[in-house]
């Protein structure tokens, strides 16, 4: 139950986000937006905390994602907010890479900075 893999999945190869700097892909039914700075991948909700916007969409600058529709940047480490008109962080993912495969974390952590969150086993 508790193995490690078991929790990951995988979600995309490294090489296709080094030739994108963001990409989109979907777990458990969530879109979420990969990025990579300074070799490290992060992961965190695609749709924008304000009115929706397409975060894979945007401008990535240093650890900074820039949302198109009307400019909120998140911290893609922490999910916070860097810069209105957003005011709720985005959920973030834990992120491993094995090789070529990007690999995600099935729960997302809170949405306050960096508190994970703790699911109930159904
Ligand atoms: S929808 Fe992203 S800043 Fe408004």
């Amino acid at each position: 139950m508790s193995k490690d893999t078991e929790e990951y999945e995988k979600v995309a190869d490294k090489q296709d986000l080094q030739r994108t700097a963001l990409l989109k892909v979907e777990s458990g039914g969530k879109s979420i937006v990969l990025s990579m700075v300074n070799g490290e991948v992060y992961a965190l909700d695609a749709v924008c905390s304000h009115e929706g916007g397409p975060l894979e969409e945007g401008k990535l600058e240093g650890y900074e994602i820039e949302c198109p529709w009307h400019g909120s940047r998140f911290d893609v480490r922490t999910g916070e907010v860097r810069s209105p008109p957003a005011d709720t962080p985005q959920s973030v993912y834990e992120v491993k890479v094995e090789n070529n495969d990007i690999l995600i974390r099935r729960n997302p952590e809170s949405k306050a900075q960096g508190q994970p969150v703790q699911t109930q086993a159904s």
